[in-house]
């Protein structure tokens, strides 16, 4: 009976959902992950040959849900590597900084969504429509600065009340998570108290990032078989299917 009343959003109590894009709402996070993958090891085959190659533990626990230069950042101290920041001007030399594979890891990224055109999850989608339905806002949030394109590509872009991307946090010196802010920022935009809203993630960063938030639900979804490193993160709830949630009046 637990499972089934933890499973249902109340619409009296929850005025605004809020949705972590990769991995929640498109099917972004598996390619984000390809690009990541391309770039370490590369990276590391031309100049540490003897350090540790990127893994998908990587993935989850140092870039997944992080913008794309504290991504790095993370990855490089994971592998005790120093590395100069560089510049955007300089992004395009051959000299590896974190900018320039910054620069690296976008063109990847953006070959691979050029042949594989971003999926969305359907289930997300249907449950968008039921809280919309019952007049409950919903919003996108994103590390991504690539996430409004994506979004736009899929049609989807109007289902949100808010969208709150990277290239916003980088404009408006928003912190990214495990720092609640992002999800902060979307929360007030939607004129919601955390109390009043849900969050749904699908990365450790951002269950941490929604429990600093000291948000009234926070769904970890699971779409990889990484329930138990979703709820050690804090999450209350972890689902692997939107269906699972109910919306009652
Ligand atoms: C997050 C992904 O949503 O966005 C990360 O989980 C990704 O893997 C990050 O690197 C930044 O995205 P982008 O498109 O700005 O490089
Ligand atoms: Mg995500």
């Amino acid at each position: 009976m637990k499972e089934v009343l933890e499973r249902t959003i109340s619409a009296k109590e929850i005025n605004a959902v809020i949705f972590d894009m990769d991995g929640v709402v498109t099917d972004t996070a598996t390619l984000h992950m390809a690009a990541w993958k391309k770039l370490f090891n590369n990276f590391l085959d031309n100049h540490y040959p003897d350090k540790k190659r990127f893994t998908p533990t990587d993935y989850y626990n140092l870039v997944n849900g992080i913008s794309r230069l504290d991504g790095i950042r993370n990855f490089i101290a994971s592998r005790n590597i120093n590395l100069p920041d560089g510049s955007p001007s300089e992004e395009r030399n051959s000299r590896p900084t974190v900018h320039s594979l910054a620069y690296k890891k976008n063109k990847y990224f953006k070959e691979i969504l050029n042949q594989k055109q971003a999926e969305v999850f359907q289930d997300t989608i249907a449950l968008i429509k039921q809280l919309k339905s019952k007049n409950i806002k919903t919003g996108l949030i994103s590390a991504s600065k690539n996430a409004e394109e994506i979004v736009e590509k899929a049609g989807i872009k109007e289902l949100f009340d808010i969208i709150a991307d990277g290239k916003l946090a980088a404009k408006e010196h928003i912190k990214g998570k495990p720092a609640p802010d992002i999800f902060l920022y979307a929360a007030k935009s939607l004129k919601v108290k955390s109390s009043q809203a849900a969050i749904a993630e699908d990365a450790s960063s951002g269950i941490k990032a929604a429990k600093a938030g000291a948000f009234k639900l926070v769904i970890g979804v699971d779409r990889e078989g990484k329930d138990e490193m979703l709820y050690n993160a804090g999450a209350d709830i972890v689902i692997n299917n939107f269906n699972e949630i109910k919306i009652s009046d």
